[in-house]
């Protein structure tokens, strides 16, 4: 319908976060999404309950009143939230799984398929991400690459090339463009954790699959456990199916409290960073610390207003004195929370060589004196006052 006024055109991220996935309520007659619980959905007959289960044990989908025979296969509060967070990241579909940990899984089984089990993988990453991909515990070999050395590291069994940007925890940058150009034609998984859709959209940048730890900014209230992947139809189909054969499926609740989390996405996000970037000038001026990381003092590549939209709340500093003073840092901090996780509404502070990166190896982890802010919503001047005392104590 050429030229028809489509409201969807004219609106941006922060409308988009307010109505995306609630098309049909006003004709359901309700003003919030409703939650449905139900484990098992009554069978209309044998034969159309088993043509329900095979499309969905193959991963495919069903019409709205069609029965979704078990809450493992399909439940539509959790698609509800897919619907939603696919429009934010701009692709056509997303699936959400039971943590973040739980999608990359899914990714890895979904993509190491036809005897491809080789992966190009691009430090930092997650610690548990670099863990599960360095021990090869689900049967891939991994290749560790710089930008620069990603096409070289390609083979003809590779599965897949993931990246996290900014990075988990030393918020370094990598130009998504470039990565998918060197990765060719084997897809490109990007973690859009740390900046959730609202200041990055991957796919937009030839990233295949969107991954995030909605346990972190998406949930926003560090209350709920959840992973969700966006891409295409045909990886949507492969990874639902891996879902509905492995079980690992986002609980319903979970999914309900994670699309109320995207109505106030936006807004958490720019107040969080607006906080990180005051408290990343701050602690760079400070003689106790080395060398601050964030997005918007530390990017070589000028890839803030260009990829990102802006650097976001999450920064990390290092502190003279090593793992020692930064573990004493981390202990004296009162109104900031000494606890692993990020994205919440109130601010956090960890470790990350002891513990999101613990197992990752030597020569990979993050420096000693490393330590990892994820700024809230608290004023900043705040928090400036409780790090100005927690560095004094250390
Ligand atoms: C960037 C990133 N990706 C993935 C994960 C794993 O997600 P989850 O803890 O929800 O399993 C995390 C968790 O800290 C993370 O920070």
């Amino acid at each position: 319908m050429g030229g028809m006024f489509d409201p969807l055109d004219m609106t941006t991220v922060d409308t988009r976060a307010v109505h995306a996935g609630r098309d049909d309520l006003a004709a359901l007659g309700v003003h919030v999404p409703p939650i449905d619980l139900s484990t098992t959905n009554p069978l209309p007959s044998v034969d159309a309950g088993g043509d329900a289960y095979e499309t969905l044990a193959t991963g495919g989908t069903l019409p709205a009143d069609a029965s979704a025979v078990y809450q493992r296969l399909w439940n539509p509060t959790v698609a509800r939230f897919e619907t939603a967070l696919a429009e934010l990241e701009g692709t056509t579909d997303a699936v959400a799984y039971a943590s973040g940990m739980a999608a990359l899984t899914a990714a890895l089984l979904a993509a190491t398929r036809d005897g491809r089990r080789h992966l190009v993988a691009v430090r930092p990453l997650y610690g548990g991400t670099d863990h599960v991909l360095a021990t090869g515990l689900l049967g891939t070999d991994v290749t560790w690459a710089r930008l620069d050395g990603v096409a070289a590291a390609i083979r003809p069994d590779t599965a897949l090339v993931i990246a996290e940007t900014p990075a988990n925890p030393t918020l370094d940058l990598i130009d998504i463009t470039a990565l998918a150009d060197a990765a060719g034609q084997v897809p490109l998984l990007i973690d859009n954790t740390v900046a959730t859709p609202v200041l990055q959209q991957p796919s937009r940048h030839g990233a295949r699959l969107v991954l995030h730890s909605a346990t972190k900014s998406i949930g926003g209230h560090g209350d709920v456990l959840a992973g969700v992947i966006a891409c295409d139809a045909e990886w949507a189909t492969r990874l639902r199916q891996v879902r509905a054969l492995t079980g690992a499926i986002l609980h319903p609740l979970g999914a309900y409290l994670l699309h109320r989390g995207l109505q106030t996405l936006p807004l958490r996000v720019r107040a969080q960073q607006a906080g990180a970037e005051k408290l990343a000038l701050w602690l760079a001026a400070h003689p106790a610390v080395a060398r601050v990381h964030h997005p918007g003092t530390n990017d070589p590549a000028g890839l803030v207003g260009r990829q990102m939209s802006g650097p976001g709340g999450l920064l990390a500093f290092e502190v003279r004195g090593g793992a020692p003073a930064a573990a004493a840092v981390a202990g004296a901090c009162r109104l900031i929370t000494h606890a692993v996780s990020l994205g919440g509404v109130d601010t956090l502070i960890q470790h990350p060589a002891s513990l999101t990166h613990r197992p990752v190896e030597t020569e990979a982890k993050p420096d000693g004196g490393l330590l990892r802010l994820s700024v809230g919503l608290e004023d900043p001047e705040d928090l400036r006052a409780d790090l100005e005392h927690a560095l004094a104590a250390a």
